[in-house]
This record gives structure tokens, sequence and C-alpha cells, in this order.
């Protein structure tokens, strides 16, 4: 007999899991991916331990009847293709038929499920082997539990992270599969704290709003643009809107979440002029293509595509960002074709270049954020004024009028200046409340009549993690129940008419702090959000004295460039500027 042997089964699949299964999140990516394929229109996403104590998904699609919830562990079985032909035409996510039997091989998995019939069927497997076919109640669609991912495998698991890391690339890898299907309903739960849920969306922009949360969608601008048969669409942020890595740049090819360094790079030159260095914008990027034009089976997690054109995807992507952006572009924007991205803005940033120590690079944009941040990566407070001394200091402004009741434009030494007038009111009355809180000099005020909130068990969660933070900066809140909470004591700052919707979004920004951010950004996190609620509206009508006290009180402002959440305050056109553009010099 020679030496030349084929592998036991088990085996061959823990060799195709090496490829496919590298953490828990591709175990999710695999699972949610059958569980779309199936036609679901809920998924339930449960994890333990980072994932690797569990992971359980939930979802109401066609179901197995009881030999196909068998055979669905063999390897290359599938029900998605028959023949090669059919490999260049996919619709589905899965077509390998390796996805179920590589999880199995490395982890212990029990599969319930039925397609609709009153008896449904519990396979159990460990390392690949079937311990247990049995009958058991399961309404139609899928749930499977994968326990104890790589207990046979310890060489991979020596290169998981911590299990925080694990969870939050299972919450990222959800995302994506979420952005792309808005129709269909989402949860994912770790340790008993819901860490998403997201109910069926009517579009992309709704999902993606549930996704990056409101405020950051509502910087997000539409894409849409076709060259042939190709279309992209999607939404991109504006230069007001971006992070400090590329990991919110997401991809879509024919509804596959991939990576592709091309059209990353496109992306990259769409914003080269509008964002500053190590600066990234946010955007869902839907790629259409003809299935003749793109093969999708040259990754072993599905993670990339080969493009026919790449070089024609390049530029309809570039030139679509191109086209989105530029309309983001005030003045410019309005004039299309009078001056390429390349051409910085008319607009500058006060003060004059050179006199600020940490400004923007010289020519930057005038959407761009500076500094550039999100309320993610803001520096969690603002530099102590005292010892940072005043951007402005010795600068005047003098507010000249109020524009659409949103703006105030004030005249500066070198310039005209527009300030966005609640920006500019929630930088200060941040500054304030964190300077109050800090000397102990925070004011409050007892509510006469106490408010109720009736509250979610997820906000009820959050409000556990953060009572103890909202005490101290002034909100006197107390459980009454499990579902009610009563404010009876509120910071003075606030005005008492909104503290219902005020207390819902702390919940809600406390939902989105994690303990690994530390106390410093749940802080800067309440007090962002109180003072943004407190500041005064867009489309508010602000007489002089009132335009005057907001602008002065922004000048002794550490951080005046910015509101709270990175939102650029204020735009500069210089005098410099006027003159080129009158033809005066
Ligand atoms: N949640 C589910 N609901 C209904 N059927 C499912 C579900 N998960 C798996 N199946 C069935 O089990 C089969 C095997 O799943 P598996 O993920 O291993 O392969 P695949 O999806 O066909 O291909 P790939 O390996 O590319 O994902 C699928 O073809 C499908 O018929
Ligand atoms: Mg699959």
């Amino acid at each position: 007999m020679g030496a030349i042997r084929v592998l036991e089964s088990s085996v061959a699949n823990q060799i195709a899991a090496g490829e496919v299964i590298e953490r828990p999140a591709s175990v999710v990516k695999e699972l949610v991916e059958n569980a779309l394929d199936a036609g679901a229109s809920r998924v339930e996403v449960v994890v333990d331990g980072g994932g690797v104590e569990r992971i359980l998904v939930t979802d109401d699609g066609s179901g197995l009847g009881r030999e196909d919830a068998v055979m669905a562990f063999e390897r290359h079985a599938t029900s998605k293709i028959r023949s090669a032909a059919d490999l260049a035409s996919i619709q589905s996510y899965g077509f390998r038929g390796e996805a179920l039997p590589s999880i199995a091989s490395v982890s212990r998995v029990v599969l319930t499920t039925s397609a609709g019939e009153p008896q449904g069927t519990r396979v159990r497997l460990s390392a690949g082997r079937v311990l247990a076919v049995e009958p058991a109640a399961h309404p139609r669609g899928v749930t499977i539990s994968v326990e104890g991912l790589f207990f046979n495998a310890p060489a991979r698991r020596k290169f998981l992270r911590a299990p925080a890391t694990e969870t939050t690339r299972i919450a990222s890898i959800l995302a994506r599969m979420a952005a792309v299907s808005p129709g269909i309903a989402f949860s994912l739960k770790s340790g008993g704290r819901v860490l998403a849920a997201w109910p069926a969306a009517a579009d992309y922009r709704e999902r993606v709003a549930q996704i990056v949360g409101h405020r950051d969608a509502a910087m997000m601008l539409g894409v849409d643009r076709r060259s042939g048969p190709l279309r992209v669409s999607g939404l991109a942020s504006a230069p007001s809107l971006s992070r400090s890595t590329s990991t919110d740049e997401h991809l879509f090819v024919n509804g596959r979440p991939i990576r592709d360094r091309r059209i990353l790079h496109a992306v990259q030159q769409a914003y080269a002029t509008l964002l500053p260095r190590g600066r990234y914008p946010v955007v869902y990027l839907f790629l259409a293509i003809p299935a003749g034009q793109v093969d999708v089976n040259v990754h072993p997690a599905k993670a990339e595509v080969r493009f026919l054109r790449p070089r024609e995807v390049h530029d309809l992507v570039r030139q679509a960002l191109l086209g989105t952006l530029g309309v983001a572009r005030p003045f410019y924007g309005l004039a299309p074709g009078a001056t390429g991205v390349a051409e910085p803005a008319a607009l500058d940033r006060l003060p004059p270049a050179g006199s600020l120590q940490t400004g923007p690079p010289a020519g930057v944009v005038v959407d761009g954020p500076f500094p550039a941040g999100s309320l993610r990566q803001e520096p969690p407070e603002a530099p102590d004024p005292g010892s940072a001394g005043r951007l402005f200091e010795g600068v005047a402004l003098a507010p000249l009028a109020q524009f659409r009741d949103t703006y105030i434009l004030a005249s500066a030494p070198d310039g005209l200046v527009i300030l966005d007038q609640h920006a500019a009111h929630e930088r200060v009355l941040y500054e304030r409340f964190l300077a109050e809180s800090r000397s102990g000099g925070l004011l409050t005020q007892k509510l006469l009549f106490p408010i109720t909130v009736d509250v979610t068990p997820a906000e009820r969660l959050a409000f556990d993690e953060c009572h103890e933070s909202l005490g101290a900066l002034g909100f006197s809140i107390a459980p009454f129940g499990e579902t009610t909470l009563v404010v009876d004591e509120i910071p003075s700052l606030v005005p008492d008419g909104a503290v219902e919707g005020l207390v819902r979004q702390l919940l809600s920004e406390v939902m989105e702090w994690r303990p690994a951010d530390g106390m410093d950004q749940l802080r800067h996190r309440i007090v962002a959000t109180a003072a943004c609620h407190a500041a005064v509206r867009a489309r508010h009508p602000l007489d002089a004295p009132r335009m005057s006290a907001i602008v002065n009180d922004l000048l002794g402002t550490a951080l005046p460039m910015t509101c709270p959440h990175g939102r650029p305050v204020l735009l500069r056109l210089t005098i410099d500027r006027l003159e080129k553009e009158f033809r005066r010099t």
C-alpha cells in the first residue's frame, strides 16, 4: 500500500475550517449569511464570552427538513448551486457547502429546525461528529448554537483576542450584513446586554441611521451613479464627519460585504482634499455589477472579489463620490465645473494660519472639521482652559446679522465669519458644564413636578451603568419598578421642557459607550448630550445681544472650532480671498 491516503472527513473539514473560520465573527458571518439565504425576515444573534463560549443564531427562514438538517453538515453539500455553470451567476451568499461542516469540526453544534412541519429536528455534533439526531419542537426556521469554538484546535484559540474585542468584531460584521439588508430585522445580545436592535427599515438610509446613530447619519450624503451596466449607490459622509481609522468605509459588491484596496483608494482620492491627513470618511457603497464581470469565488471567507475591469470600478466610485461631495461644498458647489475638487474652497478657518498651535494644515478646505472627530473620537474633555490659554485671545468678532435664523454672520479683523449658532452655543455650554462640575459649583434645579420616563429593558440596563455618573453631573434620577425612571433634579443649564427627550438620548449615548472607553468618555457623552439639548436650535431667531453673547462666550472657550461632537462651528471668508474673487487685486 502506498503512503498517500485520502483524509478522513473530520480532518479534511478541520483543515477547511482553518481557512473559512478564523474567529468567532467568521462563524457569525456564515450563520447570518445562511439565514439570509434562507429568506429570513428576522435574525437574532446572541453571544457569550466573545463568541468563544457560545454563539446562538435564530432565524425565521425556510428551515430544514430532517434529512437536510443532517445533510447540511456534509462537506460540499449545498442547496444553492447544482453545476459549475451556476457559479457564474450566484445570487446567494453561500455556494460552497463548506461553512456548516467547517464550523462543526471545531466546536460543539446543536442545530434545531423545522421546515414548517409539525415535528422538527435537532442535530447535535461535536468536533464534526454527529452525536444525535432527534425530534424537537421548533417553529419554521433554524436555531443554531455553536459552543466551545476551537475547543479541539488550541493553535487557533491562541490567536483570539480578548472577548470584548471579539464581540466588537462580531458587532461590526453583523452591522455590515444588516446594512445591506435593511428590510430584515437584526438583533445582537452579548452577556445579556442588548448591543444592537435594528427593526426592519424602509431603506439603506434608515438602516445606516440605526447603525451609526441619527446624528452621524444626518451628515451623510446620497451617492448614486451609473456607468454602462455598473452602478454605485449608497451613502458617504460629508467632510464634517470622519473617523481616525478606515474601518467605517464599507463596500458591498452585489450585496456581499468585501474589502478591496483599489476601491478604498478611489474613496481616499475623492476625499483627499476634503479631509485632513489621517482622517477617514464613513461610507456605505453598494456596487451593482453584472455577475459575468465579477468573480466572487476567489477568497476562502468570500471577503474579496475579482473584477473583470477593476479600473472602471475604481473610476466609477471616484466619480460618484466627487459628484456627491461637490454638492456638499458651499459656494463652489453651486457652479459645477468652476473649480476642481483639488482647488481648496474659498473659505478658510479662523484664526489666521500660523497663529494656531494645533491648527489644521494650511489650505485645509471649508468642510474639514478641526479637530476632526466624532463623538467617539473626540478627546474626552476639553483641556483645562486655565492652563491652555484661549485660542482667540485678543480676537474680536462683531455679529452683523443672522442668516436663515440658523447662522450668525460676524465681522472679524481679517474677514467674514459664519457661525453655526447651535454648534457654537453647544461648545459654550459643554465647556461651562464641565467647568462647573469640576469646580464642584454645578448648579442644579429641583423639578416642581418629577418627570417619569418609560424605558425599555435595554435603556434600563444602560441606566444602571451610568446612574452614578449622572448623579455626579446634577441629574437626580431613580428607578421606579423595572420600566420607569423618575427624574426630580436636573442641571440648571438644561431647560426643563425637554427632560424626557434628554434622558432618552442620554441612555442611548450610554448604550453606545463601552466600559473600555473609560469614565471620562462616559462623562463626555453625558455632558455633550446635555449641552446639545440645552443649546439654541437652528431656525431660531436671535436678537443682537443674544448673538453677541454666544459669539463672545465662544471666543472664551478652549476649543472653539468644533462642537463637542466634532462638527465645525465656524467658517471664514478672508478679505484676501474676497478681493481675489472680485478681482480687486
Ligand atoms: N439557516 C438556515 N436555514 C435554512 N437552510 C440552511 C440554513 N443554514 C444552512 N442551511 C442549508 O444547509 C446547507 C449548507 O450550509 P453551508 O453554509 O454549509 O453551505 P452553503 O451556504 O450552501 O455554502 P457556503 O459554504 O458557501 O456557505 C445550505 O446550502 C442550506 O441548504
Ligand atoms: Mg453558507
